[in-house]
């Protein structure tokens, strides 16, 4: 249970942005957000730790992103690595393992290998899985694992109609994950901007007017909180969702 009693969302997603508008208003460049920010990374994972969360995923950077100037891209790629040597030890202390969606291989080989080494180094890690997306596109990750499911049935190891849900996403980079609870947005614009767009089918959304800098701890505090009193009800109506509630009551049932 979270505070005040409330379920804790097993997985909440964080579209963190902002960051060049917090540095360009206080008329510093774009790359002094982007490191301000990896700051408010260390406190939401802290926080998201603490809390009992076990999934966060963080879009880092996106398919699009890749447009910007090129002494940005090379500055978020420089921060990944300050940022994966930083915090290895204390992640690893704290439990956390880091895993990645999107596409790894796109970055620079210096990046790569230190989140590599980082995903390795935090292997063991049991209380919360930490997902960086990096390279990450929705469409893209849906449309490669439409074109390997094409594949396999193509070689005949795959029968097309059998082809469901389950077997679409276990062909994506997030395969691993449970879909999205609460997916949040900081930076006051109101899209999803090709994030997680099959995992968060019936994801709550929260939309935050902050830049992602001034994220704090009590941001996500009080952005679960506020989730947990919303009631999702996957389409059904809401005295079909007490009744199946009332019958998949368990009492033995420890929410995780
Ligand atoms: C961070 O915010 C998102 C990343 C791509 C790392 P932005 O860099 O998009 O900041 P704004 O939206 O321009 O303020
Ligand atoms: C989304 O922010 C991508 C990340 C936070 C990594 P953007 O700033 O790139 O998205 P748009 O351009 O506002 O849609
Ligand atoms: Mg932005």
């Amino acid at each position: 249970m979270g505070q005040n009693g409330h379920h804790l969302p097993k997985h909440v997603a964080i579209i963190m942005d902002g960051n060049g508008r917090w540095a360009s208003s206080r008329g510093l460049a774009r790359a002094e957000g982007h490191a301000e920010g990896a700051r408010a990374v260390r406190d939401a994972v802290e926080t998201a730790t603490r809390i009992g969360i076990p999934y966060l995923t963080l879009y880092a950077f996106s398919v699009a992103n890749w447009a910007r100037p090129r002494g940005e891209v090379e500055a978020l790629m420089r921060l990944l690595v300050e940022f994966a040597k930083s915090e290895r030890a204390e992640l690893r202390q704290n439990g956390i393992r880091v895993n990645v969606i999107g596409a790894l291989e796109d970055l620079p080989t210096v990046t790569r290998h230190a989140v590599e080494d980082l995903m390795a180094y935090t292997k063991d890690g049991d209380r919360m899985v930490l997902t960086l997306a990096l390279s990450y596109g929705g469409k893209k990750d849906i449309v490669e694992a439409a074109r390997t499911l094409a594949v396999k049935a193509r070689a005949g190891l795959v029968l097309p109609e059998e082809i469901d849900e389950r077997s679409l996403q276990l062909h994506m980079t997030t395969h691993s994950l449970p879909d999205v609870d609460l997916l949040i947005r900081t930076g006051g614009e109101t899209r999803v901007s090709d994030f997680l767009l099959f995992e968060s089918a019936y994801a709550e959304l929260l939309f935050l007017p902050i830049m992602w800098p001034d994220f704090r701890p009590e941001t996500l505090v009080q952005a679960v909180d506020h989730s947990g009193k919303k009631e999702r009800r996957f389409g059904l109506t809401p005295e079909q969702l007490a009744k199946k509630n009332l019958q998949a009551f368990d009492p033995f049932d420890q929410p995780s």
